[in-house]
Order: C-alpha cells, then structure tokens, then sequence
C-alpha cells in the first residue's frame, strides 16, 4: 500500500474512533527520526534526551524512544506488530537497556486495535492525556465548608514546594515521573519559576486553605500558555491542567474537587473549549477522581521501561 493510502486510511479509522482526535499531521521530508516500513504501515522512530540536573528530568525517563505509527490494511494490529518487530531491532542497536530510559507509544485512547501486540512486547498502559470538554458536568462531593481557595505568593514557597514534592514521591510509584537526587532543588527552582507570575491579573498557582491551614493546590496554564498542548485536540481555545495535589491528611474530603471547580472556572472565564491534563493511569487516586469530575481519556501512552527489557 502507497504511503497516501496508509495516511488517509490511519486518519479515517481515528475519525471514526474518536471526533475530539485532530486529523494526524504528515510527516515531512528531513523530518528529525528514522523511518519504518511495513506492508500496510509506516512508522517514525525518534529519541528525546533530557540533561540530569534539570527540572525536565524531574517529570520523565532521561531517554525516550518514541514510535509514532500510521496503521492500515484489513489487519492493523498485524501491522502494528510488524512495525513494533522493526522498532525492537533498531532499539537493540541504541542498546537501551537503563532504567532510566523508556520506549514510548502514543496512540488514540479509543483507537484500540493492536493493544494486544503491545502488551505481548511488554509494553503497560502509563500515562493518559485526558480531556474535558467545556460543556461537562462534574459529580465531585458536596462543596466542603471552611475550603478557601487563593492565588499562591511568593510566602507560599515552602508550602508548595512541599506539596509538589510529595507529588512528585508518590507520582513516581507509577513509572514515568522520576526520583532524582537533586530533587529538592529542582523542585524549589521550577516552583520560585512558577510564582513568577504571582502578581497578575492570571496567576498559574492556586492554594486550597482549610480554616487558614494550606493542604493543597492547582497549577493551570490558561491561553496563551497552553498553546503547546493544543495539537492534540480539536478546540480552537485549549486549557492545560497542570497539576493538583491534596496533602495525605486532607484527601477524601472534598479539597481536591474544590480547586478542581476553581480551575474549571477559570478556564470558563477564559473561554476554554476543551481542558487538558495528564495523569498517570495506575494511579488510584487521580485516575477516578479525574474521571468523576468528567475527563475522559484522549491519548494513551503505552511505555516500556527500560526501552529494551
Ligand atoms: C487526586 C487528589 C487530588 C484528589 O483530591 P481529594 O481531595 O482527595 O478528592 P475529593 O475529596 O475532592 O474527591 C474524592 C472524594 O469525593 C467523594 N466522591 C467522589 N465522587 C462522588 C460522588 N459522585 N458523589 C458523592 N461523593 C463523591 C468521595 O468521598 C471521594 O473520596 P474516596 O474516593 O476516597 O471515596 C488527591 O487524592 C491527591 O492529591 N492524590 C495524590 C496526588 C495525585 O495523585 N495528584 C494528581 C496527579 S494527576
């Protein structure tokens, strides 16, 4: 099959799967990766690196591989395994086999043919880009007396960098999300950036204060700032969600849905059309949560860590 078809086959099977799935972009001549064939499918191999010692490498594996697949034909889980078969043998020449790498395959939540080939090849399901269109309706708890949610000041510092950094502990049980060393000062370092934009009209960090006591927060990228997640969905005005935690103490009583609703407002007072967030599929509290207050999954990742078992 001609690499056209395999495109305008791949494009019309996602349509059908899922209307908030953007047509996919074609590759371009001289575009950065390796090329992979198979009869009815084709494949782009890439390598992303981040330096140790960077807030980046707080949130990720230092390498990931990542295959981005077009599948075609009367069998696409067929093609997926022959391109996941070339895949294993350029990543046997990377000899990736530390920990702190990964292969990485992101497709569709809801284009699900081929989730058996991944799973035999050792691939889990990791990470999922969810989405909640502007017109969801939620179904938290009761709104809980005493919650007072506010912007987050520079005082607040140790705060959030304790609660981020507990984040960050507990979100590193599930396999994408990384254990440094140096964890403390990136974490300090990537919060004092975060608090930079304290000060106006559209601040990215909110505290969640129980009777004067600050047990939790949200982290939102409005529009502009969201643009670079705005490829994945189709909505002209595209929210981000950063980030959300509750302290162990408080969870399970409603703090968490109620810096929910606050960012959920905010992006209605932006005019957001559709809400991003990632959030790690294992985890048993965010991945309910996240669905009760009505997100749904949009991408999935599927990860192999390390790259080559
Ligand atoms: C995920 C997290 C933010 C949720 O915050 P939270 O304050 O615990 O959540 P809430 O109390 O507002 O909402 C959950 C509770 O609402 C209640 N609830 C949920 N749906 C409900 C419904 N339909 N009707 C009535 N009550 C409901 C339940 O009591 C539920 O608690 P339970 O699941 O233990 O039974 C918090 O658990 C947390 O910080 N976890 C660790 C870090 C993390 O995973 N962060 C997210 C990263 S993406």
């Amino acid at each position: 099959m001609d690499i056209d078809a395999i495109a305008a086959e791949h494009a019309r099977r996602l349509s059908g799967a899922d209307a908030l799935i953007p047509r996919p972009r074609l590759w371009t001549d001289g575009q950065a990766g390796t090329p992979l064939r198979a009869r009815d499918g084709l494949a782009l191999a890439t390598r992303s690196v981040v330096r140790t010692g960077t807030p980046a490498a707080l949130w990720r594996p230092l390498v990931e591989y990542r295959l981005d697949v077009r599948l075609a034909g009367t069998d696409p889980s067929a093609t997926l395994s022959a391109l996941l078969a070339r895949w294993d043998e350029h990543l046997a020449e990377a000899e990736a086999v530390d920990w702190d790498s990964a292969a990485v395959v992101t497709r569709p939540s809801r284009d699900t043919v081929g989730t058996s080939e991944l799973l035999r090849r050792g691939f889990a399901p990791t990470r999922v880009l969810a989405v909640r269109p502007a017109d969801r309706l939620g179904a938290g708890p009761p709104a809980v007396p005493g919650v007072r949610i506010r912007h987050a000041e520079a005082a607040d510092l140790p705060t959030l960098v304790r609660l981020r950094q507990e984040l960050h502990s507990y979100d590193a049980q599930f396999g994408v999300v990384t254990t440094r060393p140096d964890e403390h000062d990136l974490v300090t370092t990537e919060t004092r950036d975060l608090l930079a934009d304290a000060d106006s009209a559209t601040p990215s960090l909110w505290i969640a204060e129980l009777y004067g006591r600050p047990l939790g927060f949200v982290e939102v990228q409005l529009p502009p700032a969201a643009k670079w997640v705005s490829e994945y969905v189709t909505a002209d005005r595209v929210g981000y969600l950063a980030s959300l935690h509750v302290a162990e103490e408080a969870r399970s009583t409603g703090v968490g849905s109620a810096l929910a609703a606050h960012a959920h407002q905010l992006f209605d007072e932006a005019g957001v059309e559709a809400v991003l967030l990632h959030h790690a599929q294992a985890n048993p509290r965010s991945t309910p949560f996240w669905y009760a207050q009505g997100y749904r999954p949009l991408w999935s990742s599927w990860y192999r860590r390390p790259a080559i078992g």
